[in-house]
């Protein structure tokens, strides 16, 4: 049965959604990997944290090579995670706690061991040939164009069978699905009808965006960066008109809550594939706040983070999205991301201030917020000793393409500490305990070996912990309609340490103030601010992180890390 908050059309929105990437969250075998029981025996952890939406990675049968995101079998659970059995007692639980399952949905690819792959590659007149996208090989008997997979080396995979080249636009094994054929929507619209059947809540949806492919599939000529043919099927020719088809047919008539992954996106599109007029999908998710540390836009070139484009990317997409009618997903982590506690803060002495600072300047946009698995306790990227200790094939294949580019191996090694998809992986720190509680067993990855300082238990017994403060943001998010509907302004004029935004209605106005640095920082509020300030009936702290109760005033002061989100009512006249 539905709950009543489901019943509302966007019952989402003062969601918070909490990250599962199974593989690391937590054994109940033994065998070193996660499973969805390890996540049945969490769900209490998970919801005392106040989170109503869990959001459940790839748990199809998969042969594994990226982890699950690539689906052998979209109807059945893999052994290493449990059964249908384990899944719809997930379901059941969730329900039993008022909570909802987002599950992943991966369809711009399939695994090449995927029954219609196998089929496709046995001959050019199988059915299932048109599944996929082939093409003749170019005159020199090479690729049929010059796109890069995002993995690495040529998109284009040969198959000697057939004399043929395949579409892989990430791992080799990762086969592109022809959209243009109305037989793999219909499969897809069918799948998605599976699970909704099933009970989950709503889906995440896999580089979504990529679906729709220039049928020309022409060179990239190299003139717009980064210059590997993403340009030809980013946000594809076809792609809204695809994602109209899903919901019309599952996400509608399911009312489900839907996320898309968007990559390389513009905000023109993402109000498009958010908007709820256009009927697409409920908010987007865009990495260009996290490519701020990419030299030149190129992921494997690094450079010390720009933090002005930082607020300026956050700014613009919380000021067109808003005008524009569109909904944000509100992220700093995830699995394919190294912590932004790493990235852009301090996770050595100010581990803690920097966690809860990031956690109430995210907290405070407009949009739904994600928390990533292990982010609530303040989990830092690992200390990488060697090559071997990475599981991750884009990892792998990057290390060696660095390597062949030049790089010495100390130089790759540290690209690839810095880069890996890797260092959000490693299993989650419940408590002290041998291998942090994650496993009885031997694990699929290391364990960082802070976890006798970080772990869950230790943050839940400590009120004051960043868990903690998780919790009462995920709450006033709940409490405050502000937080909802409020304007966006950005309140600080390129301070080189200092974030500063309103959300204000006609009545109200919260204010977010953060140091993301190291020293202590003045801050001066803009004249129209310090005016409404000044004419305030009541300012109230509503979190902070640190103890100095600072009062709010036309100037402050802020200690490193620190970050304070006030309410103020206006004065009725
Ligand atoms: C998405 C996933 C990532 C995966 C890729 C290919 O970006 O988040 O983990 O490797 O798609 O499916």
């Amino acid at each position: 049965m539905e709950s009543n908050r489901k019943r509302t059309s966007d019952w989402w929105r003062t969601s918070t959604v909490y990250q599962v990437y199974p593989k690391s969250f937590k054994d109940t075998t033994g065998r070193g990997t996660g499973d969805i029981r390890g996540l049945i025996e969490k769900l209490d952890y998970i919801k005392n944290l106040g989170i109503d939406i869990v959001w459940l990675q790839p748990v199809y049968v998969s042969p594994q090579n990226d982890n699950g995101y690539d689906v052998a079998d979209y109807y059945n659970i893999d052994p290493a995670f449990g059964t249908m059995e384990d899944f719809d007692e997930l379901v059941h639980q969730l329900k039993k706690r008022d909570m909802y399952l987002m599950i992943d949905i991966v369809v711009n690819h399939s695994s090449t061991e995927h029954r219609w792959f196998k089929e496709a590659r046995s001959s050019r007149d199988n059915p299932y040939r048109d599944y996929y996208i082939w093409r003749d090989p170019a005159e020199d008997g090479g690729p049929p164009n010059n796109w890069q997979s995002k993995f690495g080396g040529s998109a284009w995979q040969y198959d000697e069978g057939t004399g043929q080249y395949f579409l892989t636009l990430f791992d080799k094994t990762q086969a592109d699905l022809n959209w243009e054929n109305e037989k793999v929507r219909e499969e897809v619209v069918k799948l998605l009808t599976f699970w909704a059947e099933k009970g989950v809540d709503g889906f995440r949806l896999d580089v979504i965006n990529l679906i729709s492919k220039d049928q020309d599939f022409p060179d990239d000529d190299g003139t717009v960066p980064p210059g590997d043919g993403r340009r030809f099927y980013t946000d594809g020719p076809r792609v809204h008109e695809y994602v109209k088809e899903l919901n019309e047919k599952v996400f509608t008539p399911f009312n489900l809550v839907t996320v898309g992954e968007m990559s390389s996106t513009t905000l023109e599109h993402c109000i498009r594939y958010s908007n709820p007029q256009e009927k697409e999908f409920s908010m987007t998710f865009n990495f260009h706040h996290l490519k701020v540390d990419y030299l030149n836009g190129q992921k494997w070139e690094l450079k010390p983070y720009d933090f002005e484009e930082l607020k300026s990317v956050l700014s613009e997409w919380q000021t067109g999205m808003q005008k524009g009618g569109g909904w944000n997903a509100l992220f700093w982590n995830n699995h394919d991301q190294p912590h932004a506690l790493t990235r852009f803060t301090d996770d050595g002495e100010y581990r803690e201030e920097s966690a809860k600072m990031l956690a109430t300047t995210l907290h405070g946009l407009q949009g739904t917020p994600y928390v990533y698995q292990g982010e609530e306790i303040g989990m830092p990227d690992p200390k990488w000793n060697d090559i071997s200790e990475y599981r991750d094939i884009e990892t792998l294949n990057m290390y060696k393409i660095l390597i062949e580019n030049g790089k010495t191996p100390e130089e790759a090694a540290h690209i690839v500490s810095v880069r890996s998809r890797d260092n959000s992986r490693l299993p989650m720190l419940w408590d002290d305990s041998d291998q942090a509680g994650f496993t009885t067993g031997e694990p699929w990855i290391k364990i960082d070996e802070r976890y006798l300082v970080i772990n869950a238990k230790a943050q839940t017994e400590d009120p004051d912990s960043i868990y903690h403060h998780y919790r009462k943001l995920i709450e006033l998010r709940k409490k405050l309609p502000i937080l909802i509907h409020g304007q966006y302004i950005r309140l600080d004029d390129k301070h080189p340490h200092v974030y500063a935004y309103a959300r204000v209605t006609s009545e109200e106005m919260l204010i977010v103030v953060s140091n993301f640095s190291r020293e202590e920082a003045l801050f001066n509020f803009p004249q129209e601010i310090s005016a409404r300030l000044h004419h305030a009936r009541s300012t109230e702290l509503l979190i902070s992180n640190m103890e100095d109760n600072l009062v709010l005033s036309p100037s402050v002061r802020i200690q490193p890390f620190g970050s304070y989100m006030w309410l103020i009512q206006d004065d009725k006249e």
